[in-house]
């Protein structure tokens, strides 16, 4: 247990007020002795204390002469002492000089429900919140308070901790608690309703009290604060510390946090690099980053540093959304979508190594100022305009370019520019509009492969990943057919250019809700690399890539046929949460077929995927999970013709199931089984006899080795 500081300063800056009279008679009521101190007495008593702590609720009169302080806080702080900023305090971080990036929500909060804390599970270690085992603190419960959080814009130095719970609702997007690193000393800012002068229920005084006293503790002894990871190493902790039972072991996920669309796929000195939407502030989709990880061979990789953070004075200021990479004549170059308030705006950046890990942002980004003037591009409640996403490819002598959309009473749309340099883009028109189906009304991450005869061009709708193969006449997509690229959890696929394969990696959305993501400190998960083509028959085929044959360690079953009679269960002797399974299935006279995974050995918990005649494959979730808070539903496809055997992989990865048809159709799930025995496969057959064939199962192995491999680091 970390010990209570002995000494506390306690700051004023003028007169004290009923909320600073009583929590000094809070902080002299405890085993620390309190000193009250004012800022301008500060640089000859700072060495006094283990801790300073400035609580304020008030507004600073203007101009603050509080600068004038930040020489003795940094010799405070360069001295091995803490300091803790409560309530409307924390504002003030940039004057203090610890921050560049103040708090961008400071106000009064009026507060009707019990209101506090949401503490990160990453740092759930945190000396501050030694004394509880919840994340959940709430502090407050009545009255308006003033405080400071961040909401849109992250500390550029420091570290969230914390959002909000308020009532029963986590309010992730509202960061109220910030650690700073000032080696030796550190830094907290609360600006929680830490309130001392009202009323408030027992339990949540309770609460306020011990987690001030976990914060002066924390902040008075010597651990420092927990930054940002800067290396393989650090990403590796991090991903180590969110280790658990549902994180895929073999499907790539951030090593901590919220992952959404992969971006910017590359090649590069022959190494693969795959950046993702990324919130280094927690597991909900906010403040995105690019996140980073590479590969050399797809299947196992390492982790980078972020490599893209939004510019607080830059038009990316809210976020960097997402985007691909070209190689400009040997310069690797991204193309990403900036978030300025309710404005998107394409932007560019450069790479500054080889290892892609450090990027310059193109000096008069955007380099797109707004959608073409004499479109009618949709505006929505966040957007003053839809208009994001980009791709970027080479034709007729030139970069040719689709961003996504959405156009006012017609529906999702792809449009098209052009350039010579990547930098001036000149509006081609749209590329494809989806007038026919009145509920597409944005197309999100649209993507244009070249297969060869065909072209294939996706866009991701709000809901499914549509695809459609054809050609491009005269600018214009000419569609000969469309389907669905994953009926399951899939979302906003990007493509890698390796020799003439194309690599898709896919985001696997978390299938449970928001607080359950919050106490597991992850979200988000990327489909296994997949290898996109077409048939003779003009159809489209997914693979997995020939490399996801590297991730098998064992082989636990091999090439077994077999007859399952009417109503017969077989179960399979093999057990495990990370196999993959390679089979077919053919319907003799049986209505159905079916295959069991993640089964516990009552069957009380299973994921059952049904085969019937219709033609459809259906993922049955209704019982997979005894978690209320995941999904519980069954998701279909139709995998025409019925009347062949269907072969099948499945992909088993703790919390996903991946499902390859025929080579052709895909459907991937979410799943999150919470019994420990829920690791057996089961077969059956369904009024009738089915066959199984060439039944192979393998345990796969880790996508992460452990340590980095030397030289790798
Ligand atoms: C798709 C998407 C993109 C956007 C990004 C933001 O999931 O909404 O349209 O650029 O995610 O993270």
């Amino acid at each position: 247990m970390t010990d209570p500081p002995e000494v506390v300063g306690f700051l004023h800056d003028g007169p004290r007020s009923a909320e600073q009279a009583a929590a000094l008679e809070w902080l002299d009521g405890t085993s620390t002795a309190a000193e009250p101190v004012r800022f301008d007495a500060l640089a000859d008593a700072a060495d006094r204390f283990d801790a300073l702590w400035w609580h304020r609720e008030a507004p600073l009169e203007a101009p603050s002469p509080l600068s004038a302080h930040a020489p003795a806080v940094e010799r405070h702080l360069a001295s091995g002492g803490g300091l803790l900023l409560t309530l409307r305090a924390m504002a003030n971080v940039d004057a203090l000089g610890i921050e560049t990036v103040p708090p961008d929500a400071v106000g009064a909060e009026t507060i009707t429900d019990p209101t506090g804390v949401l503490w990160r599970r990453l740092h759930d270690g945190h000396p501050a919140v030694e004394s509880f085992d919840d994340l959940r603190l709430r502090v407050c419960d009545r009255g308006a308070v003033g405080t400071a959080a961040y909401e849109s814009v992250l500390p550029a130095r420091g570290e969230v901790l914390a959002s909000t719970v308020r009532g029963d609702h986590d309010v992730p997007h509202r960061m109220p608690v910030v650690g700073w690193d000032a080696d030796p000393g550190s830094v907290l800012g609360v600006g929680a309703p830490l309130s001392f002068d009202r009323p408030a229920a027992e339990a949540v005084a309770a609460t306020r009290d011990r987690l001030v006293a976990g914060c002066l503790a924390a902040v008075a002894d010597d651990v420092p604060e927990p930054g940002r990871p800067r290396d393989a190493e650090e990403m590796a902790a991090m991903r180590r510390a969110l280790d658990a039972d549902d994180r895929p072991a073999y499907h790539f996920t951030a090593p901590a946090n919220w992952l959404n669309d992969p971006n910017g796929l590359v090649r590069w000195n022959g190494r693969f690099h795959v950046f993702y939407q990324y919130n280094p502030a927690g597991p909900f989709h906010d403040t995105i980053h690019w996140g980073h990880a590479s590969s050399e061979d797809l299947v196992r990789w390492r982790d980078e540093p972020v490599a893209l953070s939004p510019s607080p004075d830059g038009p990316d200021r809210n976020g960097c959304w997402s985007g691909c990479a070209i190689d400009d004549d040997g310069t690797p170059t991204l193309l990403y979508t900036g978030g300025d308030g309710r404005r998107q705006l394409p932007c560019l950046a450069t790479a500054a190594d080889d290892a892609l890990r450090r990027w310059e942002k193109h000096p008069d980004n955007p380099v797109i100022e707004a959608p073409p003037p004499d479109v009618d591009v949709l505006e929505t409640e966040h957007w003053e305009a839809e208009f994001r996403d980009h791709c970027v490819w080479r034709e007729a002598g030139r970069w040719q370019q689709i961003i996504g959309t959405g156009l006012v009473d017609r529906g999702g749309a792809a449009l098209r520019y052009s350039s010579e340099d990547l930098r001036e883009w000149r509006y081609e028109g749209p590329l494809l509009v989806g007038e026919w189906a009145s509920d597409d009304t944005v197309w999100e991450c649209p993507e244009l492969l070249d297969l060869g005869d065909r072209r294939l061009l996706h866009v991701s709708n709000c809901e499914d990943v549509v695809y459609f193969l054809g050609d491009i006449r005269d600018g214009r997509f000419v569609v000969d057919r469309r389907g669905i690229l994953d009926h399951g959890d899939f979302y906003a696929p990007q493509s890698l250019a390796d020799g003439d394969r194309h690599v898709t990696f896919g985001w696997l959305p978390e299938a449970r809700d928001l607080d359950a993501q919050w106490d597991a400190g992850w979200s988000g998960a990327l489909s296994l690399p997949r290898v996109l083509s077409v048939g003779p028959d003009g159809d489209l085929r997914q693979r997995p890539a020939a490399e996801v044959r590297q991730l098998r360690t064992e082989r636990l079953l091999d090439d077994a046929t077999f007859e399952l009679s009417a109503g017969e269960r077989r179960r399979l002797d093999v057990a495990g949460r990370t196999l993959e399974l390679d089979l077919e299935v053919g319907l003799r006279d049986a209505a159905a077929a079916e295959l069991s995974v993640f089964e516990s050995p009552d069957r009380a918990e299973r994921t059952v995927l049904q085969y019937g005649r219709d033609g459809e494959l259906v993922v049955d979730r209704t019982a997979a999970s005894d978690d209320p808070r995941v999904a519980a539903d069954t998701q279909r496809m139709a995998v025409p013709p019925y009347d062949e055997p269907l072969s099948l992989r499945c992909f088993l990865d703790r919390s996903v199931l991946e499902v390859y048809a025929n080579g052709r159709h895909c459907l991937t799930s979410r799943i999150y089984p919470t019994r420990d025995d829920s690791v057996g496969v089961s077969l059956a057959a369904d009024d009738g006899r089915a066959t199984v064939r060439d039944l192979s199962v393998w345990r796969l192995g880790d996508g992460y080795p452990r340590s980095p491999p030397d030289g790798e680091r």
